[in-house]
């Protein structure tokens, strides 16, 4: 059977297991409220199962909700957030690090003229659903950006380009997958590295933004600390604007 083909842009879903887990868990929880004894007897103490299971299924079940309406919904939001605090002249040089289907990336490119955005990943199926190199390139073409884009395969810890040599750099949800933090240290060291003075990055992430803020600012950058939409994301996203100064 043929495949229908891919019309529209497809930015994925973000940690797919997690989201899966939620709502099996959650669904689980419900079931077990209908059908688990109401009361077991653990030793000399009663445990009331059936408000336990109601109460973890029903937080499970709506956080599994929150999260695919930021997947569905809320992430377009926040990219527009993202790219909303930088002012755009057209002819920057940007760089995507963790671009994951191209969604900040593609955004950004809309942005330029004469500029370019490249995307840096390691195409990790656990960090995004269908992440593919060959995905994002298709993303790109369909937005009709593809010729201002290049997209590149490494690890943002040990990047390939030259100092100073991106105007922007943005990235989403992508540098708390680096877990281990001397490893993720040198990531946010490489994003200071190869930013032109006078340039801006814009890192948003769910948790260890104070992190990237702290070793920014020992980087010599200004930086700040903003949250997200409250009401678009879950997890809650927290963005961190770092300026290099012009020495
Ligand atoms: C949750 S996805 C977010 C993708 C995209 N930024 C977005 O907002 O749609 C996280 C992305 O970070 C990428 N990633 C994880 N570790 C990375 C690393 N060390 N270097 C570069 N990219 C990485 C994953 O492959 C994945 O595409």
């Amino acid at each position: 059977m043929t495949q229908p083909l891919q019309s529209k842009p497809d930015y994925g879903i973000d940690a797919p297991a997690v989201l899966r887990n939620l709502f099996l868990f959650g669904t689980l929880c419900i079931i077990l409220r209908f059908t688990a004894p109401r009361l077991v007897h653990l030793g000399s103490i009663d445990v009331l199962l059936h408000p336990m299971f109601a109460w973890t299924g029903g937080f499970l079940l709506a956080e599994a909700f929150l999260f695919l309406y930021y997947v569905k919904v809320g992430k377009f939001g926040h990219r527009d957030l993202i790219l909303s605090l930088h002012t755009w002249r057209g002819d920057e040089q940007v760089l995507d690090v963790g671009c994951g289907r191209g969604l900040l990336l593609a955004g950004a490119a809309k942005h330029l003229t004469t500029g370019h955005a490249t995307g840096l990943d390691i195409w990790s199926t656990t960090d995004m659903g269908g992440n593919a190199a060959a995905a994002t390139e298709r993303n790109l073409q369909l937005e009709g950006i593809a010729d201002r884009c290049t997209l590149v395969s490494e690890g943002a810890q040990a990047m390939r380009f030259a100092d100073a040599s991106f105007n922007v750099i943005v990235s989403n949800l992508c540098l708390h997958n680096i877990y281990d933090r001397p490893t993720r240290q040198k990531a946010v060291a490489e994003i200071a590295r190869v930013l032109k003075p006078g340039g801006v990055a814009i890192l948003s992430d769910y948790k260890l933004t104070a992190e990237y803020a702290q070793q920014l600012t020992a980087e010599g950058l200004a930086v700040t600390r903003r949250w997200g939409n409250p009401l678009a994301t879950f997890p809650p996203l927290r963005i961190v604007i770092a300026r290099k100064p012009i020495v």
